[in-house]
């Protein structure tokens, strides 16, 4: 088993380019593809990316940023440094977190973190679920308005409830699967573009000011640049 996934990884197009290229991790593929569709990461802004170990998709962001943005990764799990970045060790659900991230808002929170896979598919897809959660309550705090949430799901049926609690909060929403992620994996990625303002305390409860949400499929959403594009 151990030896077949290892052979299938040395085989794998996207794991051998990241190798070649010092990406870090195959992940980092996924994250240049969502942005050069979207393109929610520019020059100067700040980014938290929640369950950045071992760095690919942080690497991948300070480079969009370039030096006058930053970026901020926050995982369990230490990795080597990267330059230009700051690491915070913390468990993203741990309320003591927010008070060490420093100065907010971001223009962006990318979340790729996965559960500890069980085997049990509806278990692993309902605590992939649940990070999505506890990801969106953080970044419903340091998000700044109109600002980019961008996080990986596991496919399931909870998926489209979970769709529906985030959509009223962005004016954009999309589920999408890069062409990097492999077709047997189940993970699908939320793009949540234009956070709204709201008041309303609770995930994903509609307040009446925001109006109706945008959300639907990739094809929902134009390409970026142009008109409707809310960052
Ligand atoms: C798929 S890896 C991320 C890969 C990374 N995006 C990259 O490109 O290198 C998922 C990460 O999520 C982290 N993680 C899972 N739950 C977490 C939590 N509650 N808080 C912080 N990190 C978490 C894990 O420790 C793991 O490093």
């Amino acid at each position: 088993m151990a030896r077949r996934w290892s052979e299938q990884r040395r085989r794998d197009p996207f794991y051998r380019a990241a190798q070649r290229e010092g990406l870090r991790s195959r992940a980092a593929f996924k994250l240049l593809e969502l942005n050069e569709r979207y393109r929610f990461l520019r020059p100067g802004d700040r980014v938290l990316d929640l369950g950045a170990s071992p760095g690919g998709w942080s690497l991948v962001a300070l480079e969009a940023v370039g030096p006058a943005g930053s970026v901020v990764s926050v995982d369990v799990r230490a990795f080597a440094p990267l330059e230009g970045g700051r690491f915070v060790r913390g468990r993203v659900g741990d309320p003591t977190l927010r008070a060490r991230l420093g100065d907010a808002p971001f223009q962006v929170v990318l979340s790729d973190m996965s559960p500890t896979i069980s085997g049990a598919y509806s278990t692993d897809h309902a605590r992939s679920v649940e990070l999505v959660r506890q990801a969106f309550l953080l970044a419903r705090e340091v998000l700044r308005p109109r600002g980019t949430f961008v996080a990986k799901v596991f496919q399931g049926d909870l998926l489209e409830g979970l769709r529906q609690e985030l959509a009223p909060d962005f004016h954009q929403l999309v589920v999408t699967k890069p062409k990097a992620s492999r077709e047997t994996s189940s993970e699908m990625y939320l793009i949540g573009r234009g956070l709204r303002r709201r008041t309303g305390p609770a995930v994903g409860a509609p307040s009446p000011e925001q109006g109706p949400a945008v959300a639907g499929t990739a094809t929902d959403i134009p390409p970026a640049g142009r008109p409707g594009n809310p960052r």
